[in-house]
């Protein structure tokens, strides 16, 4: 496709915060509608490295991880050539743009995001200015690129009901600068859930590992926690078993690796004990991650090949970055360097 048609295409944007490891809910909830929405949108899909400094990184983990992510990402099978996938520090406008952003927020809004209250609880011994003004950095990612669609799970919702303020506060004062993008929420969003604990939903960053299925597990892993995965005491599947967080979030599993209704899944197991599901699950769950770690492998045996392409996006991201920038450089007062006028 050539440059003129790509840049035709609506907008895609989504980012991913290099912390813990992406899991089968990444995939499910995220990664997969990238790859389904890639024929239609330029996507834009970024290493949100930023974001993952308002809580403290190990440095070598951090650098890792940036790489590892981008790498699966393109496993996933997100085409690079169609597609900009960069790190976000690569892009120094995202700082820049962060920073006037933060002048057009207000604190009351910001005192209401709920992810902010949470992560407070959670880091009580470093709640730094950063994690609190992180909605202006995630508005300015977004809005740079002049984005058209965000898909989001819930937990972000708030963040892009914001970004919109703010891009519609800023429109108001000047004039029309910003596109004022629309959330995404997948069709169909089946919820993938902790293993261990399924009323909360599979996190990428649990501190406890049996809790998510990470897209890198080896095969004896992913066995072992899917066997490991809790239930109830009933002890085979039944029609009421879709009541059971435990038992219902693997069956929610089954039918999303295999693209079944989920009521056709307890149809065919109807009467079988768990244990014989649980096997069949675990034995699909490595049918499908076994060609994505291959693809991944293959990638990281390359790595002058992702840095390639990490760096061709982060050239056309700062491109299209910076006359956005400019814009909004010029509409609120500041003077263009070289032309002192
Ligand atoms: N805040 C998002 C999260 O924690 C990550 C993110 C950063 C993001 N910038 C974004 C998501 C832009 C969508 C668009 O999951």
């Amino acid at each position: 496709m050539s440059e003129s048609q790509k840049d035709k295409k609506p907008i895609l944007l989504s980012g991913i915060q290099p912390s813990g490891h992406l899991a089968l809910g990444n995939y499910v909830g995220a990664m997969r509608n990238w790859v389904n929405l890639q024929e239609d949108y330029l996507g834009i899909f970024i290493v949100v490295d930023m974001h993952a400094i308002t809580v403290r990184q190990k440095p070598a983990d951090l650098r890792n991880r940036c790489l590892s992510f981008a790498a699966q990402y393109l496993a996933a099978g997100i085409d690079p050539e169609e597609n900009i996938i960069f790190i976000q520090s690569h892009v120094p406008q995202h700082a820049e743009l962060a920073w006037i952003l933060n002048c057009y927020t207000y604190m009351g809004e910001l005192n209401r995001m709920t992810q902010f209250k949470d992560k407070s609880k959670r880091h009580n011994d470093n709640i730094n200015a950063g994690l609190y003004s992180y909605p202006a950095l995630m508005a300015a990612d977004i809005l740079l690129y002049q984005s058209d669609l965000v898909p989001v799970g819930a937990d972000q919702k708030q963040h892009l009901e914001l970004t919109r303020d703010i891009a519609n506060r800023f429109n108001n004062t000047y004039s029309p600068t910003f596109k004022v993008p629309k959330p995404f929420i997948p069709k169909a969003g089946a919820r993938i859930m902790s293993l261990q604990e399924p009323e909360k939903k599979m996190s990428k960053s649990d501190s406890n590992a049996n809790n998510y299925i990470a897209l890198l597990d080896p095969p004896d892993v992913l066995r072992r926690k899917i066997k490991r995965a809790v239930t109830d005491s009933a002890r085979e599947i039944t029609p009421d078993s879709l009541q059971n967080p435990g038992i219902g979030n693997l069956l929610t599993i089954f039918s999303t690796l295999n693209d079944l209704d989920v009521n056709e899944v307890v149809n065919r197991f109807a009467g079988q004990q768990y244990s014989v599901f649980k096997g069949e699950l675990a034995d699909s769950l490595v049918a499908f991650l076994e060609p994505f770690q291959q693809r991944y492998n293959k990638i990281m045996d390359e790595k002058g090949y992702l840095t390639s392409i990490l760096d061709e996006s982060a050239q056309r991201a700062r491109y299209m970055a910076s006359k956005t920038l400019s814009k909004v450089y010029r509409k609120i007062g500041f003077v263009a360097p070289g032309r002192p006028r």
